[in-house]
């Protein structure tokens, strides 16, 4: 079967791309490589087209066909949600344009099968603990609109014209699967802290006065690898018909603070990782936890990996990169 992949240059869409490749499949990769390389996806078609550019419907139609595509995973997408606030024109234009293309060139070639990926930006700020797919959507910003818009995309051409879709919320993503995958991007707070320490300085904290058991957030931490697993899963899923619209967390259920992650890393690395406390960040959830009961009875998917081996796959893969840290 050949599957579609967009952004799969990229940190997750390069782990999903290595696993189809290591089950059989024919991958294409579409991607503008502007975050992604082209190193990271092997001997995958590469396609190079931004899909939110003016001719991407066409060029994606015709991609679609020649390659006999049967199932499309869709992961390119702008992804900073500061960004997203200071620019969301741009932010709607990208997400939302990128994917109204996509899901157009689908229906033109009679495509019908799609993953997508959507975040728990999706979700805002619960009051919950742990946050389950019914719970009302309130996205607190573009990036997370956009994600929600694209949801509502996915359902309503399923209902229109029979598209099978998944949407699957990601938590935070963290790790390697393999060495030469590490996140490129130094945007969240696993590559923050190793930048930093990269440096020579101290990692940051942003807000150790959150009603949490040390004071700092709480996140629900996912290995990239078993993300990149969902997706097969999903995929596999939608091979059977009479599936018309699913959304699934991915996430494990277990929450870490921030300084369990630094500490963690402290642990992996053999480095001094005292941190310097900063003022709270504007938008910060304190806890934000999926409940993965979904995705564990219907995908049957389980996340695999806790925190020790989730950072210590960062630690290798950021050792094994351009900025290794004498240690
Ligand atoms: N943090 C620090 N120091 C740093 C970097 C981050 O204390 O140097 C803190 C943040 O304030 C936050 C926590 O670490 O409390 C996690 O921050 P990230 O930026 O890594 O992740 P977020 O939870 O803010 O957001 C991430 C993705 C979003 C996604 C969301 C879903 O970046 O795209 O997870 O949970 F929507």
């Amino acid at each position: 079967m050949t599957i579609l992949v967009t952004g799969g240059a990229g940190y997750i869409g390069a782990h999903v791309v290595r696993l189809l490749q290591q089950r059989g499949e024919q991958v294409v990769v579409v991607d503008d490589l502007s975050t992604g390389e082209a190193g990271r996806i092997g001997d995958a078609t590469l396609v190079q087209l931004d899909v939110a550019s003016p001719e991407a419907a066409d060029v994606l139609t015709r991609t679609l066909r020649e390659h006999d595509v049967r199932a499309v995973i869709h992961f390119a997408a702008r992804k900073q949600v500061g960004e997203s606030v200071e620019k969301p024109a741009w932010y709607y234009q990208q997400n939302v344009g990128g994917f109204t293309n996509l899901v157009s060139a689908m229906e033109a070639a009679g495509v019908d099968r799609l993953v997508f990926s959507s975040s728990a930006a999706t979700y805002g700020m619960p009051s919950v603990s742990f946050v389950e797919e019914k719970l009302h959507a309130e996205p607190i910003n573009p990036y997370g609109e956009t994600k929600l818009v694209g949801e509502w995309l996915g359902r309503s051409a399923s209902r229109a014209w029979g598209l099978r879709f998944v949407a699957l919320r990601y938590f935070n993503v963290a790790g390697a699967g393999w060495p030469d995958l590490g996140d490129p991007a130094v945007l969240n707070l696993v590559p923050m802290v190793l930048d930093r320490l990269a440096r020579g300085e101290r990692p940051k904290i942003f807000g150790d006065d959150y009603p949490t058991p040390d004071g700092t957030c709480i996140r629900d931490y996912i290995h990239v690898l078993d993300l990149a697993e969902a997706h097969l899963a999903a995929i596999d899923y939608l091979g059977v018909e009479a599936r018309p619209f699913d959304v699934f967390n991915v996430g494990t259920g277990t929450g870490s603070s921030v300084r369990e992650v630094i500490d963690e890393i402290g642990v992996a690395s053999g480095l001094d990782v005292t941190a310097d406390i900063f003022p709270r960040r504007a938008g910060d959830p304190p806890q934000l936890v999926a409940s993965p009961e979904r995705i564990n009875e219907v995908l049957g998917w389980r996340g695999s990996k806790a925190l020790p081996e989730i950072i210590s796959s960062a630690w290798e893969a950021w050792q094994a990169g351009p900025r290794r840290i004498d240690v």
